[in-house]
């Protein structure tokens, strides 16, 4: 087979990058390799996320700019997947008619054999999405190219960490978000195919598995994931991934606070190899704007659910993503959510200014928060945000945490604790990636620490 090198830009989040590693092995399957520069390749794919208007606005002017590179190299390729792929469509091809596939978020699984077929066909469009989840059906999680449990040899150069994507899609219709447009209907994957694909993953040296879903506690409520058990959930499956032998640390991500139970909550405390660390995204510290976002919690229950986390498990560092100037957000809401920040000071959190999507409700709400009101509250909520990282960051200092290696080279070494957080060591160390090893943290700035090994 003749090979074929192609280089791929992901954008968006952890589900696009694990879509971006199916694709990879889709393609390995057709004679490609993966390159790592884009005017080389003879395919370029842009994995995109059109969860706010710039993210958009950034694959548009990148495919701007390969058009210039393919005038001068005819036989190039260029593939645009993703988000954006899914909900512009045809018209992607009518405004940039140098693309040659635009390919769905459920279509990824066919990239090897549609590029196959392209060639012949001119541009194509292929963005089925598949809402008719009656009978519970998911797409073929690629792992290892022809591995199962049994035939795989451990390959330590497969990397230590790991995301397996545990259900698509999304039911809850924030009035802002475009995903449940882009990702289709809600569908969990089977227990069974989970946990054996994380078999797989740790029998070949991954030691710490992340799973993934954009609103990974309501696992299962959509389809029977598990034939035995009706009620099976995420607290089940949490458990049941968190026994295979070899795995060291797992951790999971998004949740949703409406959907957190006591049960989800207590394996913090009982279940050892979960990492102390909770991704819960508030997005506003207002019951009136949450109640216009469609989020189905109170800060009531949010700060509620924040203190049992703690009770559960008095080390946890939480994390939230905040949108500020939701249409109609008032001085007075905005105040709420830098409130919020006081009561919980997260360890850290992600913010955005509101931007309107196409299709969703709020994109029709009138009230419209001015862009000059946005960016100052967003200023000012990311400052506070700053501090208060850094307060809880030196609330390390002096203590010894158990680090997972990350990377060792001659200038210095990096690995990353339990609550997540980024800890960089002057030396270079004699371990591996994916190596814990015992650290004492003597710094704390605001995005990382530095430690020593504590022998
Ligand atoms: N499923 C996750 C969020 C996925 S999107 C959850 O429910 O928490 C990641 C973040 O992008 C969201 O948490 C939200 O803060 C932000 N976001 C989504 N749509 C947005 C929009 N229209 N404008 C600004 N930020 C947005
Ligand atoms: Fe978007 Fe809300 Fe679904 Fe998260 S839960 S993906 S914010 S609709
Ligand atoms: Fe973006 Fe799609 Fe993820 S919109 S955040 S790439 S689900």
């Amino acid at each position: 087979m003749e090979q074929k090198v192609f280089f791929i830009k992901t954008f968006g989040c952890q589900m696009n990058e694990r879509d971006s590693e199916i694709m990879a092995q889709s393609l390995a399957g057709y004679g490609y390799v993966e390159g790592m520069d884009m005017y080389a390749a003879d395919l370029v794919i842009l994995n995109t996320c059109s969860i706010r208007a710039k993210a958009e606005q950034k694959v548009m002017s990148q495919l701007g700019y390969l058009r210039k590179i393919k005038e001068k190299r005819a036989d190039m390729k260029i593939c645009v997947a993703g988000c954006v792929a899914q909900q512009e469509g045809v018209r992607i091809i009518e405004r940039m008619p140098h693309v040659d596939l635009v390919i769905g978020t459920q279509n990824i699984y066919d990239i090897g054999a549609l590029l196959e077929t392209s060639t012949s066909k001119g541009s194509q469009v292929v963005t089925d999405l598949r809402n008719d989840y009656d009978i519970p059906r998911f797409l073929p999680e690629l792992s290892l190219p022809g591995a199962t449990v049994s035939n795989i040899s451990p390959t330590p150069s497969f990397g230590f960490r790991k995301f397996v994507t545990i259900m698509q899609g999304c039911n809850n219709y924030c009035t802002y978000c475009v995903v449940p447009y882009t990702r289709g209907r809600e569908v969990s994957r089977k227990v069974s195919d989970i946990v054996d694909e994380i078999k797989v993953l740790v029998e070949s040296g991954v030691r710490e598995i992340t799973l993934l879903g954009q609103n990974v506690n309501s696992y299962g409520k959509t389809n029977q994931v598990d034939l035995s058990n009706e009620n099976y959930n995420f607290a089940n499956l949490l458990k049941d991934v968190s026994e295979i032998k070899g795995l060291v640390r797992l951790r999971f991500t998004t949740s949703n606070p409406k959907d957190l139970t006591d049960e989800l909550m207590r394996c913090f405390q009982d279940i050892k190899n979960l990492c102390p660390q909770f991704h819960l995204p508030v997005q506003a510290g207002s019951d009136e704007i949450l109640k216009r976002m469609n989020r189905k919690y109170t800060i009531a229950q949010y700060t509620e659910q924040v203190n049992k986390l703690h009770e559960y498990c008095p080390d946890i560092a939480l994390t939230t993503d905040v949108i500020v100037g939701f249409p109609g957000e008032t001085d007075e809401d905005f105040e709420g959510t830098m409130n919020l920040l006081e009561t919980v000071k997260f360890h850290g959190s992600y913010s955005f200014k509101y931007s309107d999507r196409p299709g969703t409700r709020a994109s029709e709400f009138k009230e419209k928060v001015d862009e000059e009101v946005k960016s100052a509250r967003l200023a000012r909520f990311q400052k506070r945000q700053d501090e208060i990282s850094l307060e809880r960051n030196r609330e390390y200092v002096g203590k010894i945490k158990q680090v997972m290696i990350e990377e060792t080279r001659e200038d210095g070494s990096r690995g990353r604790t339990g609550t997540n957080h980024i800890v960089h060591f002057e030396e270079c160390l004699p371990f591996l990636p994916g190596d814990i090893v015992s650290a004492r943290i003597y710094f704390a700035g605001q995005h990382s620490l530095k430690g020593k090994i504590d022998s």
